[in-house]
């Protein structure tokens, strides 16, 4: 079973109504973050911390943070993701990892792992490698997001490109681990020869077990997905639950063959990293954005969302995800059009409540920030 803590102890649901009746807020703790923030900027109510264990070096590109979290971090479900915060020239700065490691090893061994693509022109995640040791602390969320590999009477079909690995490691340790007979499968796509994360592992887990599968993929000599390959590798595939993880481009061409082939878009689950493309070529970009409180403007030009441009400028909005889930960025637009890349709609020109991270500015436009 997942290692996920029951929150409905009779001290808990006490403790909660104490606060509640005392201060209004379901968490006493929160009321001393003005106060401990400022000594300890890790210190949060409503987060964990962790212990680096290990920064280990994958391959050129990637590494992997070994984590001890403190006693009290919940646990995940494989397919789930956290938010890490860290702080960099003395500002708390916030980015989400799918975790990599199966649930058993955060219950046998305490640790969790996160493996991470050093971004080309990253402000954060080359800095990670270089910046943690074993002795360093990080912040930790609970476990998030609703990408949950479980365990079906279906078969499962795992697509990954790159990085997207990541969530299914962790489900396939954990599936060798106590669901051994559940049939599933791996296609992993990476560039080139020697360019698949945990290949050996990989092979290793799937040799071991008849009911798992994996196809590793070289798009170079092979070229990338279609359904005529997916049709040699797996006839069936139609009978599976289908999970994909990977780059935005490749997650879109997947889901439309997919599509195209009749699959039931139920049977279909997506994670994204990062946020979903969007043709700049198609928005205005002249114009200016007004960050009124602070009393700084941008001019728009380049390809990106509010939240970069806010960061660009020197200012710091609370943010989490980066890509549409937690909600953390919500601002208010005073004025003026916002382009949403999730959802793909332009906003009306009044005020209302947006996600910078996902929100393209559309000619000139005044945020509340
Ligand atoms: S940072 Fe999470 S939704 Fe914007």
């Amino acid at each position: 079973m997942p290692n996920i803590q029951n929150n409905n102890t009779w001290l808990q649901k006490a403790y909660t109504e104490f606060s509640m009746a005392l201060v209004n807020n379901a968490n006493l703790k929160s009321y001393a973050e003005p106060l401990i923030q400022p000594f300890f900027p890790l210190w949060s109510a409503s987060d964990y911390r962790a212990q680096v264990k290990q920064v280990r070096s994958e391959n050129s590109s990637c590494y992997t943070l070994v984590l001890k979290p403190t006693k009290t971090w919940p646990g995940f479900q494989p397919g789930q993701y956290i938010e890490l915060h860290v702080i960099k020239n003395g500002v708390k700065v916030s980015r989400c990892f799918s975790i990599s490691s199966a649930p058993e090893q955060f219950t046998k061994m305490g640790t969790i792992e996160l493996t991470i693509r050093a971004q080309d022109n990253g402000r954060i995640t080359p800095w990670l490698q270089q910046a943690l040791t074993e002795t360093s602390t990080v912040g930790l969320s609970a476990a998030q997001g609703n990408f949950i590999i479980k365990d079906r009477s279906r078969p499962i079909l795992m697509i990954a490109g790159g990085s997207g690995i990541t969530p299914f490691r962790s489900y396939l340790h954990s599936q060798a681990l106590i669901k051994p007979t559940q049939t599933a499968s791996l296609l992993y796509y990476a560039r080139n020869q020697g360019g698949h994360l945990f290949e050996q592992e990989l092979n290793s887990i799937c040799d071991n077990n008849k009911y798992l599968t994996t196809h590793l993929m070289n798009t170079a000599k092979t070229g990338h997905f279609s359904l005529d390959k997916l049709q040699q590798q797996l006839p069936n595939y139609q009978d599976y639950d289908i999970y994909i993880c990977g780059p935005n481009s490749m997650i879109k061409d997947v889901n439309n063959v997919l599509l195209d082939a009749k699959v039931d878009e139920k049977n279909i689950f997506i994670e994204r990293f990062g946020p979903a493309p969007v043709d700049f070529s198609q928005l205005d970009k002249a114009g200016t954005v007004n960050f009124n409180q602070s009393n700084k403007s941008a001019e728009l030009g380049s390809n990106t969302n509010l939240l970069d441009l806010a960061e660009n400028i020197g200012l710091q909005p609370e943010h989490g995800c980066r890509m549409g889930i937690c909600h953390k960025c919500s601002c208010r637009k005073k004025s003026g059009v916002v382009y949403n890349t999730l959802t793909n709609n332009y906003s009306d020109t009044g005020q209302e409540d947006i996600q910078l991270c996902v929100s393209v500015p559309v000619g000139e436009v005044v945020i509340e920030l």
